[in-house]
């Protein structure tokens, strides 16, 4: 099962995480949970949320980048699920081996994010906190998927861009399946 936690503060005025979202809610086995829909006062309920983690294969972390990472309520989702003996640490083996796809769109342009831009480093640079996330639970991490420029690309832009997540995720279950 592939396992979309989406965490967009206003749902309602999203664009492109709305696109890409749109593009992959219909796959066969694929479970999306919205964040700001189900915790709208940030009180995340760890056992419901470890239960559709352990029923995953693959953690879709899907949201638009605030302050350089992940919004509020992710970072909050992040330390109330996964807890010590059960995420990490002594018999914390529950993401052990499941794979961990970053799925984020940024509103600077690919330009902004280099060392002559205005956010001074290529955008990998901003990765290593959430991919440590996963990796110190013991998740595979994949390459991210990041959109660029979410205010101004064009329609066929974004629904290429929403075509090659679905593709990424379309082959991952086919590659799962054939295992
Ligand atoms: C509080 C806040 C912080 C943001 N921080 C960043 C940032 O660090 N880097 C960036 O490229 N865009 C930043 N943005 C722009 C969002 O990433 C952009 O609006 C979003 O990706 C657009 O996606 P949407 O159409 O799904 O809302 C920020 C926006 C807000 C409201």
């Amino acid at each position: 099962m592939i396992l979309v936690i989406h965490a967009h503060p206003y749902p309602r005025s999203s664009r492109s995480t709305a696109a890409l979202l749109g593009a992959v809610r219909d796959l066969p086995e694929l479970e999306v949970r919205s964040l700001y829909d189900l915790y709208p006062d940030f009180d995340v309920d760890a056992g419901a949320e470890r239960a559709a983690l352990e029923r995953s294969g693959l953690v879709v972390w899907l949201h638009p980048i605030y302050w350089y990472t992940v919004p509020a309520l992710l970072k909050q989702w992040f330390e109330v699920v996964l807890a010590k003996g059960w995420a990490y640490g002594e018999g914390g083996t529950a993401l052990q081996g499941k794979e961990c796809l970053w799925a984020v769109t940024t509103g600077a342009d690919e330009d902004a994010y280099t060392e002559q831009g205005k956010h001074a480093h290529d955008f990998s640079a901003f990765a290593p906190v959430v991919k440590q996330t996963a990796r110190f639970c013991g998740m595979r991490w994949h390459e991210p998927f990041v959109l660029h420029g979410a205010h101004i690309v064009t329609e066929p832009q974004l629904a290429a861009a929403a075509a090659r997540l679905r593709e990424r995720l379309e082959r991952w279950a086919a590659q799962r399946q054939a295992r």
